[in-house]
């Protein structure tokens, strides 16, 4: 099996102080880790980290970017940016489907301009609650894989399956629903990449590794202290 690939998912925590004591403290603690890991700071830290993990084993991703290269968007970091300072960026997290209203046609041309930069985009889709319960789930995945990667080579793209109910509520999915979801993901897009996120914790990950078809973790809460987000990569 390929080494999984481990993505910590910070959200909007930790300041540039916060993030490079993390760093100091973690690269020490998974020099000789087999697994790939990516941490996903805010905007304000990828810099400094930058710098900090310089040699190290650990890679850098951005948690979102703009379609555009550059001009009148306030607010905005284009690919262009990004891609001086990370290898990976998280496109279409559920938070900003959500609070931000991303759609996956806006999503498929983020898409595009991560891979147009030559960044390794982490494409998110789940379904959310009521989506579930009304028996949706793998109905909304699919809408979400089809329109997200319309016209996009799906080889190039790693996708990351959240349950929207599992994420930060410590209710992950069970293993072999997670699995099953992962294999009908890789009914389109084939055989690349598909880590599974919600409540991942050094106590299920090694459960959730162990399915044939789940690939890595995207980790929020317990990616945020160095320990356990250390501990994570030494169960997978
Ligand atoms: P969580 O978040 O691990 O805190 O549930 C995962 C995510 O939203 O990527």
């Amino acid at each position: 099996m390929a080494a999984p690939i481990i993505v910590a998912n910070w959200k909007m925590n930790k300041t540039v102080k916060e993030a490079v004591s993390f760093a100091k403290e973690f690269k020490a603690l998974v020099r000789d880790a087999k697994a790939k890991i990516v941490i996903c700071p805010p905007f304000t830290a990828l810099y400094a980290l930058c710098d900090e993990l310089k040699g190290s084993n650990v890679s850098l991703g951005a948690q979102d970017m703009f379609f555009e290269e550059k001009g009148a968007f306030t607010g905005e970091v284009s690919g262009l940016m990004v891609k001086e300072l990370c290898k990976y960026v998280i496109i279409g997290h559920s938070e900003r489907r959500m609070y931000f209203k991303e759609t996956n046609k806006l999503l498929n041309k983020k898409l595009k301009a991560a891979l147009a930069n030559d960044l390794i985009p982490i494409y998110c889709v789940g379904e959310n609650l009521n989506e579930m319960q009304a028996d949706k789930s793998k109905m909304v995945v699919e809408k979400q894989i089809k329109e997200g990667l319309k016209g996009i080579d799906a080889k190039k793209v790693i996708v990351a399956y959240e349950p929207i109910r599992a994420i930060g509520t410590g209710k992950t999915a069970t293993a072999d629903i997670a699995e099953e979801m992962h294999s009908f993901i890789k009914s389109f897009v084939g055989n690349v990449p598909v880590l599974y996120g919600g409540s991942v914790k050094p106590e299920n990950v090694k459960e959730l590794m162990k399915e044939k078809d789940i690939d890595g973790a995207l980790v929020g809460g317990a990616s945020l202290e160095a320990g356990s987000f250390g501990k994570i990569i030494e169960e997978a």
